[in-house]
């Protein structure tokens, strides 16, 4: 009777995989392959067990998974066989036919202009000049962090443990709402702010509320790619508007705007500060369109000289700025966590729309978070970094001058955590950022942020993570890498 297993059960003792789960994988291709067809009488547990050399307890785990999974039943007289449910035709699907047609992987048109925004670091590279947007890591404070969130563990109420406020504790919208009045100027109550596990999440959230495939969305040109990428997730359609000396200028004639998206604080990727003229001008611009703005206000603390200007937000009497911040940058973007502010009238729904689209921030971080606001901690940090992000600034600004002297122009921002190098114009910047990829240097080609035909040459730097001598170091390595 064994021999009905002669060239199925092969067990490997060396193997990391257990023999029970050997033999069952075993005997399931078998049945599945027809080769063990329904029917066929499975020998006896105590026999296959001394045939293969291997325990009882073995051999009936196996049979027992097999026959609570469907693959083997039990007939009156003639032991266990093969179920009788199993016919050919019906195992085809789970066996892979060599002439079958392979399964169709493309994604959806929307996905797909999503997922071919590509920004990831790869796995398991650390940071190294000049990424950009990464704040300085030894600076947050890992042992406060690590308390705080040890009490969080403790203190965290039932609610927070099961489906409770999947928008945000309490408490952090509460520590967040005062946090934001007092240093941006936003007007939050607890109600409009909805807790997401990023700024990207939030940009998904505010991208999936507002938008409808066809929809158009004025964009920064150059611009923010996570931004085109979420917009492009609903199948809107981008509208790339240049970028002045003032940011965003919405004079033109763009078509009717849906939504438009800007970053006012620091321009991404030029760091340009929006002045007042100009955004009460796009204010004027939104309302003129019925349009909403989104603000993603994500490094805007680190201003150099004098207080960060106040947010766009708290200027819009109408409700149509749709605000956007982010953990990322103020502390970490390991934290993976952001918010956003909405008008109250779309809080309720954004709330559904959040805890159906999963963008949702661990309970234990977030109470941690509450605790390191209200006790003060993250004002004082911000204090910290911003002193070192302007030392590592004009590090860059003055190492780039002295190594290429005027064929790199910065425009030096007032803050954040990047600035833009322009190059001559004849300068290939996607080539001179692959040469100094080689030689493990990044800096992201300017052209590659840019959507319309007005696009520069030039070269996003971020300085914020690496310390001086880095930075001096990288520099010098660039100017002996290529000639500008
Ligand atoms: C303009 C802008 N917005 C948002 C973010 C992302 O924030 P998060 O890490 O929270 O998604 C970044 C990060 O680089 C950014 O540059």
């Amino acid at each position: 009777m064994l021999d009905a297993l002669s060239g199925i059960v092969d067990l490997e003792r060396a193997a990391s995989v257990s023999l029970y789960r050997q033999l069952y994988t075993q005997l399931r291709d078998a049945i599945l392959n027809g080769h063990l067809p329904a029917g066929t009488r499975i020998p006896a547990s105590r026999s296959m067990a001394v045939q293969l050399g291997v325990a009882r307890n073995t051999v009936l785990a196996a049979l027992e998974q097999l026959a609570a999974e469907g693959y083997l039943e039990t007939r009156q007289g003639a032991g266990t066989v093969v179920s009788g449910q199993l016919r050919r035709g019906l195992m085809r699907a789970a066996r892979r036919e060599p002439d079958a047609p392979p399964p169709d992987y493309s994604l959806s048109r929307s996905a797909d202009r999503m997922a071919m925004i590509t920004r990831a670091t790869p796995d398991g590279e650390n940071p190294r000049a000049f990424m950009p947007g990464i704040p300085d890591l030894e600076s947050f404070p890992r042992d406060l962090w690590a308390r705080l969130l040890r009490r969080a563990s403790h203190e965290l109420e039932d609610s927070a443990l099961a489906y409770g406020g999947t928008w945000g504790l309490p408490r952090l919208r509460a520590a967040l709402s005062d946090h934001l009045r007092e240093m941006r100027g936003v007007q939050a109550d607890p109600e409009q702010i909805i807790v997401t596990s990023s700024a990207q999440g939030a940009l998904d959230l505010l991208a999936r509320a507002m938008l409808d495939p066809q929809d158009k969305v004025w964009v920064e040109d150059p611009g923010y790619l996570g931004a085109r990428a979420a917009f492009s997730g609903t199948g809107a359609t981008l509208v790339p508007v240049p970028v002045d000396k003032d940011g965003l200028n919405p004079a033109g004639n763009h078509p009717r705007p849906r939504l438009i998206y800007v970053t006012p604080s620091h321009q991404y990727p030029t760091g340009i500060l929006m002045p007042l003229a100009r955004r009460l001008e796009l204010l004027e611009c939104a309302s003129r369109h019925g349009a909403f703005i989104i603000e993603d206000d994500y490094d805007s603390e680190f201003q150099f000289q004098g207080r960060p200007v106040a947010a766009l937000q708290g200027l819009d009497a109408s409700g149509r700025v749709l605000y956007i911040g982010t953990f990322s940058k103020i502390l970490q973007p390991g934290i993976r966590v952001g918010y956003a502010v909405v008008p109250p009238a779309l809080a309720e729904p954004l709330r559904s729309l959040q805890r159906n689209s999963g963008h949702i921030a661990p309970g234990v971080v977030q109470l941690a978070l509450a605790k390191f606001i209200e006790e003060g901690h993250l004002r004082a940090h911000v204090r910290r970094t911003c002193a070192l992000y302007e030392e590592r600034q004009d590090a860059l600004v003055s190492a780039l001058e002295e190594n290429f002297g005027t064929r790199m122009r910065v425009n030096r921002p007032a803050g954040g955590m990047q600035l833009v190098a322009e190059l001559p114009p004849e300068t290939d910047d996607v080539a001179l950022a692959r040469s100094y990829g080689e030689r493990g240097i990044v800096a992201r080609p300017l052209s590659q942020l840019t959507l319309g035909d007005h696009a520069r040459s030039g070269l996003l730097m971020g300085y914020a993570g690496y310390p001086v001598k880095d930075i001096r170091e990288a520099v010098a390595a660039c100017r002996d890498i290529a000639r500008i």
